[in-house]
């Protein structure tokens, strides 16, 4: 096998090739492209976004022909017009919705992916922001989206997030006019994010993907095991470990298609509503500007984000602390400079902090959930200060650490969260009877993870990565 890219086709596709080189992008990128033997399941979510990605698009240009971005028509053009009216129209509108919630289970498990096996180091530091742009830009993208029913919860939804950015000093009340158009969420509100939802922000995600995918190629696929299959090459400079990804991959990939199929039309067909959170029970009523919902929150996968806002008692240091957890994730190259990648090959500690990771974004996502009580927020801000410790920890796995140096982060690291929170008391006193109640979380989780280290050294040390991959493949 080589990874030669100069055709020699003949006929039609030689003459198309010689002018638009088909053929040999097709052979650079999928049968000439090696990927490593090892790929498992958790690399299915790749290529099913992108197959997410196009459904939405198909199926939103669809939905753009009925709908009727204006506040005395939308909601009807949706209810009536797509749902009843229009030939096969609630299928397209079910699996417009369906896919934007399921667009967001597979980046998310996409992304864990790529934390897992360090997929973010060298020399994949730019894929990996790109991919943080990425996620970005789909966040933006189903917000906006999610004013066009102009239901209840789109309306109210949409009126507290454009209202979080007048926190920011000097120009957020000027982005969030400019934002709404207005200075309520209304008609000019809802023409500008219909055209940004149709037109601007998926021409941004085609382009990010695009890009996204020449960065993987530039660099080759890291895969479970962490080992670069580049530096281990057979005498035709084809690496040991590698299979073309077309037939190989492509075909495995069906499988994972067949398997997300079922899941994503079981919604459709059985649960469109997903128990109300992929369309929430409230935006079955129309946009009603004096009628505030008792509860208004957005739906499942902002959830963990809205706790983080809705927890620090300050709208500024919210947004703050909001934006910082995105910076958090793109610092991943910075924050983990082990050498070694895969998850597989850390310390047992080490594996015990990134499964913290998505239990406790999973549990402010529970948290946000639930009723706006003092109890919910001040449960909110002790578990963003979790998940804040969790990534504060990574370069304290850097490398083995004496004695000495693990009893210093364990105590800057407590005094951290012990001054967040007098600093937290300060601005709003919650009563400090309600903040002892959760402060003890990340208290006595970073206490768990440092004394475990101090008594059991052992806990800390990291495996032997092996030289070549260790498991699957045709040859070895
Ligand atoms: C629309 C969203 C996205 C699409 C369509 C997409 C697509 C892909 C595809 C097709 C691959 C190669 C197959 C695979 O490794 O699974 C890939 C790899 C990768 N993506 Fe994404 N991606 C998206 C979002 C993201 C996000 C949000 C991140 C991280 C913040 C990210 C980080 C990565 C990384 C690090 C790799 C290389 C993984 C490895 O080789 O182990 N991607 N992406």
């Amino acid at each position: 096998m080589t990874t030669g890219t100069t055709s020699e086709q003949r006929g039609l596709m030689g003459w198309i090739n010689h002018r638009i080189p088909v053929v040999d992008m097709w052979r650079e990128h999928l049968t000439g492209y090696a990927a490593p033997k090892n790929f498992n399941f958790w690399y299915f979510f790749g290529s099913l976004s992108m197959l997410v990605l196009v459904l939405q698009l198909a199926t939103g240009l669809f939905l753009a022909i009925h709908y009727q971005p204006n506040t005395h028509l939308a909601f009807w053009s949706v209810l009536r017009g797509i749902m009843r009216d229009s030939h096969w129209g609630w299928l397209i509108r079910y699996m417009h919705v369906t896919g934007a919630s399921l667009f967001f289970v597979l980046v998310y498990l996409h992304m864990y992916r790529g934390i897992m096996y360090g997929s973010y180091k060298k020399p994949r530091e730019l894929l990996w922001l790109i991919g943080i742009a990425i996620y970005l830009v789909l966040a933006g993208e189903a917000f906006l989206g999610y004013l066009l029913p102009w239901g209840q919860m789109s309306f109210w939804g949409s009126m507290v997030v454009v209202n979080f950015v007048t926190a920011i000093p000097v120009i957020g009340n000027g982005i969030a006019e400019w934002l709404r158009g207005s200075f309520i969420v209304g008609q000019p509100t809802l023409n500008r994010f219909f055209v940004f939802h149709v037109f601007l922000m998926p021409f941004a995600l085609m382009a990010l993907v695009l890009v996204h995918i020449i960065a993987l190629h530039q660099v080759g696929s890291n895969n479970p095991d962490g080992v670069n299959i580049r530096e281990n090459l057979n005498k035709d400079g084809w690496p040991k470990d590698g299979i073309p990804f077309h037939p190989y991959y492509s075909v495995k990939d069906i499988f994972g298609v067949s398997v997300f199929m079922l899941v994503f039309f079981w919604f459709v067909f059985y649960n469109p509503s997903g128990w109300g959170y992929l369309v929430d029970k409230l935006n079955f009523a129309p946009a009603n500007g004096i009628k505030t919902p008792s509860d208004i929150h957005p739906l499942w996968f902002f959830l963990p984000f809205y706790a983080m806002l809705r927890g620090v008692p300050d709208k500024l240091y919210g947004v703050m602390t909001f934006a910082a957890a995105f910076v958090m994730l793109a610092a991943m190259p910075l924050l983990d400079r082990n050498p070694i990648r895969s998850i597989r090959y850390r310390s047992f500690l080490y594996k015990v902090n990134l499964l913290a990771m998505p239990v406790v974004f999973i549990w402010l996502g529970v948290i946000a959930n639930g009723q706006a009580t003092e109890h919910n927020m001040v449960i909110g801000m002790h578990a963003t200060l979790l998940y804040y410790t969790t990534f504060f920890l990574l370069p304290y796995f850097n490398r083995q650490r004496s004695a000495m140096t693990t009893i210093v982060w364990l105590v800057v690291l407590e005094a951290l969260v012990w001054g967040v929170d007098f600093w937290m008391y300060a601005i709003d006193a919650h009563s400090w009877g309600l903040m002892l109640q959760t402060n003890w979380i990340p208290t006595l989780y970073i206490a768990f993870i440092l004394l475990l280290a101090l008594v059991s050294p052992k806990l800390t040390q990291d495996g032997k990565v092996p030289e070549r991959l260790t498991q699957g493949g045709l040859t070895h």
